[in-house]
């Protein structure tokens, strides 16, 4: 579908791009709104992978082709990730798991550069992933600080997060990029200043970001970024940056005949090859959304000296970020018609930018699993419930002993239409006069 508001900077036409998607095209269509838990994969990722096991099936390093064709295809996916976030070198890139795995793996070394007394600050707006590697750390004398919302509208306290700072005690800084529950875009470049001023390093989870808008490492400055590629149309990979003076200065725990430069030091055992085959195929993907429809920003990013692979990005994501804005200004519109639902979060429409299509609401008529059970049923709906580990938060919003909340997650390959149904589902048709 073609969103038409005349607000919209983009014209921006999905069906295109859900061709590309196989699971979009079965027959009933679910809808999908269950993206922040993992997207679908378009054909090029699927074949990505396919191809890495048919032509290039092998462990790295070796004397012969198919080895060879293996280090060719994980440095392309290195590339394609630093492209991504803006990483200025791809060799602070590095593969794992999972942004749990990569994070506790870090977490782990980090730990051991503490002193007793150190401080380190988590949120109640982050993913456990995102807190639990840290708040472990208290083990080693770490004394832990947390930073708070402003319940009424879930986004970050930033007098509270300055508060919990301590100048030369504060040594990390652990902030969501994006909330994986309710969708706040805490503002990552100001934490970031403000930590650092403090002298603590800062651990950014934009596993929930990276799918919906641009990141940009250089400009935010952040020490550490990780996200997960099964978030943004790939396989389940994790990805972790790091500044390269920090990659190389703390210890990994590896192998000893592991490769000791980076970023292999980071990379523990065998990585997932063909996964990693195909994250590079989700970031061309994402890249082909730029050329597909904001060409003239694609030429202009170049004319200022980006790369082709990266000026694609930088107006693919834009592009996806505004149209999303015109789906979560539906949702929370309509949401806002029914009468006994509660949305957490922000839900002005003037503050569309500040969030993620990412959506949570409580519906007293039936408990948040049942919701999706019910919305399963009636329109073949695929949406969570719960706390998603977002589990500070939930406590904090007083969700949790009552099952968390029904959580809507958009991506730029949903429709208004979809957004309509779901509405509609719910009990009333959403009057929003386009
Ligand atoms: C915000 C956020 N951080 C971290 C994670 C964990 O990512 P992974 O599954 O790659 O460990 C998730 C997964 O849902 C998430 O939403």
């Amino acid at each position: 579908m073609v969103l038409d508001d005349p607000a919209a900077k983009t014209i921006f036409d999905t069906a295109p791009l859900r061709a590309q998607f196989p699971a979009l095209r079965v027959k009933p269509t679910p809808i999908f709104f269950d993206n922040p838990g993992g997207t679908q994969v378009p054909m090029g990722v699927i074949e990505a992978v396919g191809a890495y096991y048919a032509r290039s099936n092998a462990n790295v390093g070796g004397a012969f082709a198919t080895s060879q064709r293996t280090d060719h295809v994980i440095a392309d996916a290195r590339q394609a990730m630093a492209d991504l976030i803006g990483a200025p070198d791809p060799a602070t890139i590095v593969f794992g798991a999972s942004m749990t795995a990569l994070t506790f793996h870090l977490a782990r070394s980090f730990g051991e550069t503490l002193r007793p007394g150190d401080e380190i600050v988590v949120t109640n707006l982050d993913h456990d992933a995102n807190v639990t590697p840290w708040t472990d750390l208290a083990a080693q004398g770490a004394v832990l600080r947390s930073a708070d919302i402003h319940p009424a509208d879930g986004t970050l306290d930033l007098e509270r997060f300055q508060a919990a700072l301590t100048p030369g005690r504060t040594r990390l800084v652990a902030i969501t990029h994006a909330s994986n529950a309710i969708g706040t875009i805490p503002d990552v470049a100001a934490v970031t200043r403000l930590a650092h001023e403090a002298g603590a390093l800062v651990f950014v989870d934009a596993v929930q970001y990276v799918p919906h808008g641009p990141v940009n490492v250089a400009a935010l400055d952040c020490d550490f970024l990780a996200c997960s590629a099964y978030k943004f149309f790939g396989p389940h990979v994790g990805v972790l940056y790091g500044k390269r003076a920090h990659l190389e200065h703390l210890t990994p725990h590896k192998v000893r005949p592991a490769k000791d430069t980076i970023p292999h030091r980071w990379e523990t055992g065998t990585l997932n090859h063909e996964g990693i085959a195909g994250v590079a195929a989700a970031v061309r993907y994402l890249a082909s959304v730029g050329e597909l429809w904001a060409a003239p920003l694609v030429q202009s990013h170049i004319a200022r000296g980006e790369t082709p692979p990266r000026a694609a990005l930088l107006a693919a994501m834009p592009a996806i970020k505004d149209y999303e804005a015109q789906l979560s200004r539906r949702l929370l519109a309509g949401l806002a018609q029914i009468e006994d639902i509660t949305v957490y979060g922000l839900t002005d429409p003037e503050r569309i930018e500040d969030r993620v299509p990412t959506v949570a609401f409580t519906w007293p008529r039936l408990s948040p699993r049942a919701t999706c059970g019910y919305l399963a049923e009636k329109a073949g709906i695929c949406a969570w419930s719960g706390n998603y580990y977002a589990l500070r938060l939930m406590e904090r919003l007083n969700l949790q002993e009552s099952g968390g909340a029904v959580r809507i997650g958009c991506a730029h390959y949903n429709t208004s239409e979809e957004i309509d149904t779901l509405l509609s589902v719910l009990g009333e048709t959403p009057r929003l006069g386009s």
